[in-house]
């Protein structure tokens, strides 16, 4: 599996509407080619009022892990699949932090999500302090045994997203990434996946400026970006390097 994948992850940003309108400036000058995949993962509400596009694909940002209920404001897996997307993100660290998100929950998110042929996007990544403390691969490796736990494995995009590059402006170097993808592998190997079942991605920071260079990792099959994905001049700039 040697494409690259660019996915977007827009948090809470981007209206119906403004998320269409970066679509129309986005493929105004987008050139599709079989090694780039382009996810999209914009609010669900803008989801909902999207509907296909050629060349680009469709991801959530979150999935509640029960199945239905009385879960006020939540989004469940059924009411997902209603809108034909192919990913779904799980697991991001604002959410582990600001919504208490554990591995468990995650864990339960995922099965629903490839039962619902839905491929999640795993968020891994380890702390400044755990970096640090020269802990960071034990952190992930721990992250990938729970949220896998028990599952069968089948297609899965791992994001190894370090915290404290998220939203910082400072990216893992080479080095690090490289490290840490193959801690990746081999824990996704050692869990029963093949290497064609998973896909590594790199996420924090990701700008025109490191593209190239973190392009070189080991193992990596792309990219989950914030903050420049934002604009699509600059997100099609970026997937052009
Ligand atoms: P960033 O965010 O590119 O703005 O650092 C990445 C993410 O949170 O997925």
């Amino acid at each position: 599996m040697n494409k690259i994948f660019y996915i977007a992850n827009w948090k809470m940003n981007k209206t119906a509407i403004e998320s269409k309108s970066f679509i129309e400036t986005f493929l105004s000058s987008y050139q599709k080619s079989e090694d780039k995949d382009v996810v999209l993962c914009p609010s669900v509400i803008a989801l909902s009022k999207l509907g296909n596009f050629e060349g680009i694909s469709f991801g959530a940002q979150n999935v509640n892990e029960q199945k239905s209920g009385a879960y006020t404001g939540e989004i469940s897996v059924d009411m997902l699949k209603e809108l034909n997307i192919k990913y779904c993100i799980v697991g991001h660290s604002e959410r582990r932090s600001l919504y208490k998100e554990t591995d468990n929950a995650i864990n339960d998110k995922i099965k629903l999500l490839t039962e619902a042929n839905i491929t999640p996007i795993l968020c891994i990544g380890e702390t400044w302090e755990q970096k640090q403390d020269a802990i960071g691969e034990e952190i992930v490796s721990n992250q990938l045994r729970s949220c896998l736990d028990g599952l069968e494995a089948c297609e899965i995009v791992i994001a190894y997203e370090p915290i404290w590059a998220i939203g910082t402006g400072l990216s893992a170097s080479l080095e690090d990434v490289s490290c840490m993808n193959t801690v990746i592998k081999k824990q996704m190997n050692k869990l029963g996946y093949m290497d064609d079942q998973f896909y590594i991605l790199y996420g924090g920071s990701v700008n025109i400026n490191n593209v190239n260079a973190l392009k070189k990792a080991k193992y990596i099959n792309g990219f989950l970006i914030g903050g420049a994905s934002l604009d699509a001049d600059n997100f099609l700039e970026l997937i052009k390097k």
